[in-house]
């Protein structure tokens, strides 16, 4: 097969568009459901399916039943620092597609970290413009050399969840371009993403699916962007506004702006015709790429197909080079299975072996929450991992440890539901069992295909066998009117519809206590939760999604803390995996306080003192607290770790892998200690205030220190570097040697700081920033050397008076480092205006 020329391919497009009447035109450009665009037959063109996106490919369902590979958090995937291992993932992800159906994945999220308050912080790679943008770039190009699209998101200035359908997000325009916009740019230009979705929030004024100035002005004017602009989902709200400001595809459908609403606005002569061309010449361009559109061949006209590259191979991978190893004093990683397997020199009442703590240590918490969720088939938990990985007769015991949450979780331990689907007149239009006790069904798929239309009610029903005695609370999630029995006891009979509430608060929303409910460890009891009024419709969202949540008896931690710090006392190790929950990091809120929820503080310190060889495994998106960090002998961060996250725990714990991540935000002690953290706007207003200094950039001239500075890591190996030098073409090399003892692979980084702090004629800037970075490897005792280009926008600012970029002469200092705050050698360089 020949690929046609540029030519060739804007002649089928020409000649398709052509073909098209008004109101063709015009339904290609909206949604014809929750995930997909029309077919238009009379020109060749296929139905395009798009799917959430980014640690898997969900498809078109949002139900266990659809599963997908789960890959480790986005923040596990640039704590690689990367940019190869990105585009492995986003060719696994490609496969995963291809094998669903799927033509545009909707991902990656390249926010920034702003707060680690942000409830999708997880979701984004860092604080970092350069090391987002890099690792995006790794992980766009993965996904579209393999023949799917990537869908750069949310342009721009997504970084926060509160009022997220309304805020107006005020930042200056310097900081928009050399911070927020920084990636959208540099990814763009690096690997011509096919889409970009256009975010929720307003930016100085202006919703952003109307921001002509950013989507026509700057992404197609200045940058040449030639992709498609896709609102969020339910973003787009004025059909004039949102066209004329450089918005192609408004979704879901069928009911939204575009559609026949934007063909009534083109006959009543307020969209131009040609307008429209625009939007739909860039779907057929995509449609094009993807092979979609008869007559042009697809860009990449031999995709790769599904069983190229194992799937649980790249999930493991990722994950061991995504842990971050922030403590080993004393050394007690890796562990020492001969060592674990004899009797315990530290205590000789013990019977040494590992005592594993936590309730994610065999409930592992692989992903975030809301529309990142995916199903995966099958997890390694970090006691399956383990089991499977220590030497035969290895004493490993488990033991809970402490409720996870300080609230109520999905009622999924010891509970059996079902959910039964019922019309008016009480028939059953339709059953499912619900592992997790969660409904989110959309209208199209409904269980037994059932009708949406001729759903009266929903019913979850089952058994609940308590584990412990006491007060068990129940809560409801989702919005109706709900009708919850435990037993013979009704906990709550009501009406849940806060007139506040996020529009998509029924799928995102957290759970809201009902009451509680004496039972006793062992004896089922009947649970139903009646949802009356169970379907939601919101603009053209239809679906049907609400659950039920349970708490164990409060209480009840005291004795698991005892069994914990017992199971720590007996054991030569004690490993403790602490952990976020769904409520705490997920979409649609942003988090209260960084402090691990539940009594896990307490749980650590307990078992740090009984044990000083007490490893904690910490199993969180975004930066948590961790005040007993100077009293554990381990801290191993592993982040969301998908679905093989306990296999490469074991991994990386027993030391077959080295731990080799590095921070790729700054990891704060205390909250109030952070410099920018306010996510809550005031009066519909969130001022970036702090201009550029986020992250490192505004720890530099803070009073505190952060607990562990962006860009640390520490490996089962030493490093030292022992030269640095930079040539004419500004390229720099460093040569380093591994001092430790066994192979091991490291980050050298590359900051830029200016000699003259106050250069003349140039607005403030951080004391020095990341400018390069790659990996390197060497055997105990051997160098490596490493070349690292410094890109000239290192020595740029945004000039809003010029409106362009412009280079700030002067000297510079050019740092290789292990990380943001430790600078190892130096060099200098000059650079001429
Ligand atoms: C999220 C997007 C996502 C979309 C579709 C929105 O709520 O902000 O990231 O792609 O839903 O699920």
């Amino acid at each position: 097969m020949t690929v046609p020329t540029d030519l060739s391919r804007t002649d089928v497009i020409e000649a398709a568009l052509a073909r098209l009447d008004l109101d063709a035109k015009t339904r290609l450009l909206a949604g014809q459901d929750l995930w997909s665009l029309p077919a238009l037959p009379e020109i060749g063109l296929a139905s395009l399916v798009m799917s959430d996106g980014p640690v898997g490919v969900r498809g078109s369902g949002w139900t266990p039943d659809d599963p997908s590979l789960t890959l480790p958090s986005p923040t596990a995937l640039a704590a690689s620092w990367d940019p190869e291992l990105a585009r492995l993932a986003g060719r696994v992800l490609a496969q995963e597609a291809h094998r669903k159906g799927v033509h545009v994945l909707l991902a990656p999220t390249i926010n920034l970290h702003r707060s680690p308050l942000g409830g999708r912080h997880f979701e984004a790679y860092s604080e970092d413009p350069l090391l987002t943008a890099r690792i995006g770039t790794g992980y766009v190009t993965g996904v579209q050399e393999s023949g799917v699209a990537a869908t750069l998101k949310h342009f721009v200035a997504n970084d926060a969840e509160t009022e997220r359908f309304t805020v107006d997000n005020h930042v200056d325009e310097r900081t928009l371009r050399e911070l927020y916009l920084a990636p959208f740019e540099e990814i763009i230009a690096a690997a011509s993403p096919w889409l970009i979705m256009s975010a929720y929030n307003a930016v100085n004024g202006s919703t952003m699916t109307e921001h002509r100035a950013l989507q026509a002005g700057v992404l197609r004017g200045e940058w040449g962007y030639d992709g498609v602009v896709v609102s969020d989902w339910l973003a787009a709200r004025d059909t004039v506004r949102a066209i004329d400001g450089g918005l192609d595809v408004a979704m879901p459908g069928p009911h939204t702006v575009f559609g026949p609403a934007l063909a009534t606005a083109v006959r009543a002569g307020k969209v131009a015709e040609e307008t429209v061309d625009a939007a739909v010449r860039r779907v057929l361009l995509l449609a094009a790429r993807l092979g979609l559109l008869a007559g042009a061949a697809p860009a990449v006209p031999a995709p790769l197909r599904p069983s190229a590259v194992s799937g649980a191979a790249c999930a493991r991978e990722i994950a061991t080079r995504s842990f971050v190893l922030l403590r080993n004093d004393p050394q007690v990683l890796p562990l020492n299975p001969t060592r674990l397997g004899g009797p315990r020199s530290l205590n000789p009442a013990g019977i040494g072996g590992i005592a594993l703590i936590g309730h994610a240590a065999r409930h592992a918490r692989i992903l975030g929450g809301g529309s990142a969720t995916v199903f995966p088939r099958s997890v390694v938990s970090p006691l399956d991992g383990l089991r499977a990985a220590l030497p035969e007769g290895t004493p490993l015991t488990w033991v809970r440890g402490a409720d996870l949450s300080d609230g109520l979780s999905p009622a999924s331990d010891g509970f059996t539901l079902r959910a039964v689907l019922r019309d008016a007149s009480g028939v059953v239009r339709g059953e499912q069992p619900l592992p997790d006790g969660r409904i989110r069904w959309m209208a199209e798929t409904l269980p037994g295909g059932a009708d949406f239309d001729a759903v009266d009610s929903v019913e979850l029903v089952g058994t609940f066998v308590p584990r412990a005695d006491g007060p068990h609370e129940f809560g409801t999630r989702g919005l109706g009117t709900f009708r919850l029995t435990i037993g013979d006891a009704t906990v709550y009979d009501g009406v849940h519809r806060p007139a506040d509430a996020d529009p998509l608060a029924a799928i995102t929303g957290p759970p809201v206590a009902r009451g509680a409910v004496d039972l006793v460890a062992g004896e089922p009891v009947e649970v139903s939760l009646l949802a009356s009024d169970p379907k939601m419709t919101y603009g053209s969202l239809r679906g049907v999604t609400f659950g039920l949540a349970h708490r164990e008896p409060i209480g009840q931690d005291d004795e698991l803390i005892e069994e914990a710090v017992a199971a720590a006392l007996a054991a030569d190790t004690a490993i403790v995996v602490v952990a976020t929950t769904e409520t705490v990091e997920s979409e649609g809120f942003d988090r209260g306080s960084l402090r691990l929820p539940g009594r896990q503080d307490e749980l650590v310190s307990r078992v740090a003192a009984a044990n000083p060889r007490t490893v904690v495994v910490v199993n969180a998106g975004a930066p948590v607290e961790m005040p007993w960090r100077d009293d554990v002998a381990a801290i191993l961060l592993t982040w969301f770790p998908g679905e093989q996250g306990g296999a490469a725990l074991a991994d990386v714990l027993l030391g077959r892998a080295e731990p080799s991540g590095r921070l790729p935000t700054t990891w704060p002690g205390r909250l109030d200690e952070v410099p920018v953290h306010r996510v809550t706007p005031q009066d519909g207003v969130l001022r970036y205030d702090e201009e550029g200094f986020i992250g490192y950039r505004a720890w530099q001239r803070h009073d505190s220190k952060p607990a562990y500075p962006f860009g640390f890591g520490l490996g089962y190996t030493g490093w030292e570097h022992e030269h640095i030098e930079l040539d004419e073409a500004r390229t720099v090399r460093v040569r380093l040697r591994n001092t430790g003892r066994r192979h091991g692979r490291t980050v050298v980084q590359l900051y830029v700081a200016p000699a003259d702090r106050a250069t003349a004629d140039c607005p403030p800037r951080p004391e020095r920033w990341l400018a390069g970075f790659t990996s390197a490897s060497a055997d105990p005792g051997q160098t490596a050397q490493v070349e690292i280009p410094l890109p000239e926008r290192a020595f740029q600012v945004w000039d809003t008076t010029a409106g362009s970029w412009r280079t700030v002469p002067g000297r510079y200092i050019v740092h290789a480092a292990h990380d943001a705050a430790t600078p190892t050698l130096a060099t200098e360089l000059h650079i001429t205006g």
